[in-house]
């Protein structure tokens, strides 16, 4: 699976997000240690709050299948400026992969690749329970 193959998933997912209310929709496709693809789009509520991202959708889809481990996540929304995970899902994803590598692009085949380690310098996990 390459990065633009995992970056087309992304966009794929994209198209079915629901968001009525930002219309701002977000695609995300996580790629599993043993070689599954697991997509997710946002998903929004009438109570604005309970809006849930993409990549959040992607990665409990995977781990509701059993997936433990994570190489890539691709997030792809339609901006200039590249989408990166908000702060929640940089924290869930560090729960189960702080190896993970992270590409963000765009619709216009722009992208940046970043370890999540990077984008969560200062991480609370269960080492410190
Ligand atoms: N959103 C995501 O799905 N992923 C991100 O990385 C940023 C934000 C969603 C949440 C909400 O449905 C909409 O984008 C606007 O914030």
């Amino acid at each position: 699976m390459t990065d633009a193959e995992l970056i087309e998933r992304a966009t794929a997912a994209r198209a079915l997000a629901y968001a009525p209310y930002s219309e701002f929709a977000v695609g995300a496709a996580v790629l599993t240690a043993d070689g599954r693809v697991f997509t997710g789009c946002n998903v929004e509520n009438a109570s604005y709050g309970l809006a849930i991202c993409a990549e959040r959708v992607a990665l409990f889809k995977a781990v509701s299948e059993g997936a433990r481990a994570f190489h890539r996540l691709a997030v792809v929304a339609d901006t200039e400026v590249l989408v990166s995970p908000c702060g929640a899902c940089r924290q869930v994803l560090w729960e189960f992969a702080p190896d993970l590598i992270v590409i963000v692009a765009n619709l216009q085949g722009q992208m940046r690749v970043r370890p999540l380690r990077d984008l969560l310098p200062e991480p609370f996990d269960a080492r410190v329970l």
